[in-house]
């Protein structure tokens, strides 16, 4: 199976969950980047509005074909309980006949309501798997706890 995984990370944690699931599944990874910058001001005073109306940001170029994948991973943070606006985009980027999962990640693990967002995926002829959302809130101990496993390994390694 050919298998994109495809996200948007603001402040990066989406960014490491992504690495993680392609770590685990393999395949493409793709960065999505909005056009324009957004400050950390701008981002909480307009974002959560922007993500529940569901606005379309102006994201860079995608530079891979999503109709060369069968599995779609797509992989965004939660804005005011609503995907970040960049989810927008990449959903308007899709083609028919991919299988797509659905990845959130919030601080609280909890978002509005996900089973209308994924119906409002499949209106672009794909067939929605699975969506859940993950908690990050805990996610830089989680990090550490990773971290700190590398490098055991690493040295047990080292010690034969
Ligand atoms: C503008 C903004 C709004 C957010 N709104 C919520 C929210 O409504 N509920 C929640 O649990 N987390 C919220 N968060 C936290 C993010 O969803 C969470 O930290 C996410 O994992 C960040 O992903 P990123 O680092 O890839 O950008 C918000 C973060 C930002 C920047």
């Amino acid at each position: 199976m050919n298998s994109l995984i495809i996200f948007f990370s603001y402040t990066g944690r989406t960014h490491y969950e992504a690495k993680r699931l392609w770590e685990r599944v393999g395949g493409a990874l793709y960065e999505i980047w909005e056009q324009k910058h957004r400050s950390r001001l701008s981002a909480y005073l307009f974002g959560p509005g922007q993500a529940r109306r569901r606005a379309v940001p102006v994201i860079e170029p995608v530079a891979v074909s999503l109709d060369e994948y069968d599995k779609i991973y797509i992989l965004c943070p939660i804005w005011g309980g609503w995907p970040a606006p960049a989810f927008n985009a990449i959903v308007r980027e899709l083609t028919p006949g991919a299988d797509v999962e659905l990845i959130f990640t919030s601080d609280s693990g909890r978002m509005k309501d996900i089973n209308a967002v994924a119906k409002r995926v499949e209106l672009q002829g794909v067939r929605v798997t699975g969506a859940k959302v993950v908690k990050t809130e805990n996610l830089m101990k989680r990090e550490r706890r990773h971290f700190k496993k590398s490098r055991k390994t690493k040295r047990e390694a080292k010690n034969g």
